[in-house]
């Protein structure tokens, strides 16, 4: 399963990813990390690796390579591809967890991020994963990896969702994109959340507009001062929720039950 994991800017997506990485290890999944967010560079840090892999986008050429690539029916030569093709430096490794990038936008006026996006649809369609891997996509703030196709290759979407109405603006829009290009699964997790009082209002306001909601991540102190030094807690209230959330993902796809 490819599970892309989407909202808007600053709603707890890498945390979401993060944490549900650590949650399917445990469970005994290989888990498939992939970075496709070219703004923000601190998730190898979050996932406890001390540097990030080499972008996948450098395989192609970088950024000039792929640009140039852009326009022909393949960015990657490859019909299908299997986590143990792509080499160690693209593709770090710690146990059962695996993380590969994209690419980043790394110098002013290098033009816009549109060839990663292409790199991200292409890679994501190509990736051929066996049943005991699951692939988890941080993907960019917003809307815009839609108008680039990223979500055309993946099979199952979870909008993450904080209280403030712009946020539930944000997670509709992209329901609603998701569902008009025919995605099997659409799921919201609702994050950031102060109080049960607010969990069942907005659960209800989700519920009204149809969102299927497959749990809460309360606000935590504990997750925010982790990520004063870039990382998120390996235990306490959020990691419990997580087991929830991943239960619940795992009854509505049908996933296999590893351990
Ligand atoms: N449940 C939570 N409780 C408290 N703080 C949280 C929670 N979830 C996320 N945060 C904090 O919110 C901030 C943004 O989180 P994160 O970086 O995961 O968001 P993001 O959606 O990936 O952001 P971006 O759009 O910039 O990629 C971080 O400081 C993180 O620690
Ligand atoms: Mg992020």
């Amino acid at each position: 399963m490819k599970i892309s994991v989407c909202g808007k800017g600053g709603s707890g997506k890498s945390t979401v990813v993060a944490l549900l990485a650590n949650e399917a290890r445990a469970r005994g999944y290989h888990v498939l990390v992939v970075d496709s967010d070219e703004s923000n560079t601190g998730l190898f840090r979050m996932l406890g690796f001390d540097h990030p892999p080499v972008p996948l986008m450098e395989l192609v050429g970088g950024k000039k390579g792929l640009q140039q690539k852009m326009r022909q029916p393949n960015v990657l030569k490859e019909t299908s591809i299997k986590t143990a093709q792509i080499p160690a430096e693209y593709l770090l490794r710690k146990d059962s967890l695996m993380l590969v990038s994209i690419g980043k936008i790394l110098q002013s006026l290098e033009g816009c991020a549109c060839p990663m996006g292409v790199l991200s649809r292409e890679f994501l369609k190509k990736l051929d994963l066996e049943e005991t891997e699951l692939a988890i996509v941080d993907m960019e703030a917003g809307v815009e990896h839609f108008g680039r196709g990223v979500d055309t290759s993946i099979d199952s979407i979870l909008i993450v969702i904080e209280p403030p109405l712009e946020s539930v603006n944000v997670g509709q829009k992209i329901h609603d994109l998701a569902s008009g290009i025919g995605i099997k699964n659409i799921w919201a997790i609702m994050n950031k959340v102060p109080s049960e009082e607010i969990n069942t209002r907005l659960k209800a306001e989700l519920e009204k507009r149809k969102i299927v909601v497959v749990g809460c991540i309360y606000y935590d102190a504990d997750i925010f001062s982790s990520s004063l030094g870039g990382g998120i807690p390996a235990k306490g209230a959020a990691v419990r929720e997580i087991k929830e959330v991943m239960n619940s993902i795992i009854s509505k796809a049908g996933m296999p039950t590893l351990s």
